[in-house]
């Protein structure tokens, strides 16, 4: 329990409610009544379920739910509340055109992937497409993870049906078990608090590693490099990878060697999808007296769960994070300055990033009208290209996937949008992993659908793979060139 020491006759409780101890003269509250809080609070869960909350796991144990709540409410954040408003200084800067976001990581995370290795393969294909992507922009690369809490997945259907067996849908390893038994499909509270143990120990390693030399400027130009020399795909990109080199050169030449070269901010984030996971992390913070969700620096709604009136909305339109909004071609003009509205009343610039996921055949016909009305209602906000969500097939071999060629459309129909109405392509949002994984086809490897099956991992969405991804950097380098 907090006493507001700027309103002495606040008590907030639990549930973040005030109860007025002392009648004030004038202010018509009545001692012993409990009134809404007059600054930001956390909504209960009993609040949020009664909105409704979409995509959310049938628990049939509600003790051991409740347990479950109740260790995570204990538990220390994970993240700082300053941090998340250092990331939403800089998520301002790109919403003013002066900085560019890379958002990637898996589509959906595993308790299994929790290894170094794992780890350390996609922090490095991320580090290596920044540095691509910093040099060709001319501006600061935002470096965002799609990790350390990507483990609750959406589903079109509650179910899955195989062989006659009707079992509930995997939901992440958040929810369920992956395996099609009954055992492993019943959604199990206890897995919330394996969530926060298996990003406690994700985040862990990734601040080890951004700071203590792993992501130094030079070692992740070696590796860049490294592609572009032993890889066919690589060696397209020779003279770009060159023209970095030389600038390095250059200022090794002159002496500079600032810390910047040694050490990159580097913050989290992930879909919040699972009301129970997601309040139970949202605490009121000491300095500044508002709920910040400390699961992740910044957190998402998704195309499925973005209801105004909805419980997703509310939570998130409660902290004080930079929050995503995913919208798909189906998002009216009117539905984005709604969610503005409701999500970022004040216009705080770098609070809310609009993700866009058109799919390649309907982002040039779509996203004008969204982007010109926006701009004209003088909404800040920073936009970003997801080009894989709108680009999903299933290929005949039955693996869901996506061809590199239409996510690269994509991007470039993002990239031709914004050029035309005098916007800024704030970043992308992208599914990949650091290994050599068989998930999406197309790329100068040439994968195709036969190949699918030689390394599809993905418990969910399709990956780029790590040439795919360094690949994609260097085109969208030559994107941002032009842009
Ligand atoms: C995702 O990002 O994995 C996802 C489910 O996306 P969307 O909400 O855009 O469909
Ligand atoms: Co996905």
């Amino acid at each position: 329990m907090t006493i507001r020491s700027d309103v002495p006759r606040c008590v907030r409780s639990a549930d973040a409610w005030v109860q007025v101890t002392r009648g004030v003269a004038g202010s018509g509250l009545a001692p012993g009544r409990t009134y809404p809080c007059p600054v930001s609070t956390i909504p209960t869960l009993e609040q949020l379920h009664a909105l409704g909350g979409a995509q959310q796991p049938t628990y049939r144990d509600p003790e051991a739910l409740a347990q479950a709540v109740a260790r995570l409410r204990k538990s220390p954040p994970l993240v700082f509340a300053g941090e998340c408003d250092e990331l939403k200084e800089k998520l301002a800067a790109v919403a003013r055109g002066e900085a560019f976001l890379l958002q990637g990581g898996d589509c959906a995370e595993t308790f299994e992937g929790v290894t170094a290795e794992n780890v350390r393969n996609k922090l490095r294909v991320l580090l290596q497409m920044a540095v691509v992507l910093t040099y060709a922009a001319s501006v600061p690369v935002v470096k965002l993870g799609r990790l350390a809490g990507q483990y609750a997945k959406p589903r079109s259907s509650d179910t899955e049906t195989r062989n006659g067996l009707t079992l509930p849908a995997y939901r992440g390893d958040a929810v369920n078990g992956f395996d099609f038994t009954a055992a492993d499909r019943e959604p199990d509270p206890a897995r919330l608090v394996e969530v926060y143990h298996a990003s406690a120990a994700t985040l862990n390693l990734v601040r080890a590693f951004v700071t203590g030399g792993y992501a130094d400027l030079r070692q992740v130009h070696t590796w860049n490099t490294d592609f572009v020399r032993d890889s066919v795909t690589g060696q397209r990109y020779e003279a770009m990878a060159a023209e970095i080199d030389r600038a390095l050169t250059f200022m090794r030449a002159i002496g500079a060697d600032p810390d910047e070269f040694h050490r990159v901010d580097f913050h989290s984030s992930h879909e919040a999808l699972l009301l129970e996971y997601e309040q139970a992390m949202t605490r009121i913070d000491s300095r500044t007296d508002s709920p910040y969700d400390v699961s992740a620096h910044f957190v998402w709604i998704g195309e499925r769960t973005r209801q105004l009136d909805g419980a997703h909305v509310e939570l998130l339109s409660r902290i004080r994070n930079p929050i995503g909004v995913k919208l798909g071609p189906n998002a009216s003009p009117d539905d984005a300055l709604a969610l503005a509205a409701r999500l970022n009343p004040d216009n705080e610039p770098g609070r809310l990033t609009f993700i866009t996921r058109f799919g390649a055949g309907r982002i040039r016909d779509g996203l004008p009208t969204l982007v010109e009305k926006v701009t004209a209602a003088g909404i800040e906000v920073a936009w970003v290209c997801d080009p894989m969500h709108g680009n999903t097939f299933e290929a005949s071999s039955g693996y869901k996937t996506r061809d590199f060629a239409d996510v690269i459309e994509e991007v470039q129909g993002f990239f031709d949008v914004h050029r035309s109405l005098g916007t800024w392509p704030g970043g992308l949002h992208v599914e990949l992993t650091g290994d050599d994984v068989t998930e999406c086809v197309g790329g100068g490897e040439l994968l195709d659908e036969a190949g699918l099956g030689d390394r599809y991992e993905s418990v969910c969405d399709p990956r780029l793979n790590r040439v795919q991804s360094l690949e994609l950097a260097f085109l969208v380098a030559e994107m941002l060139r032009k842009a």
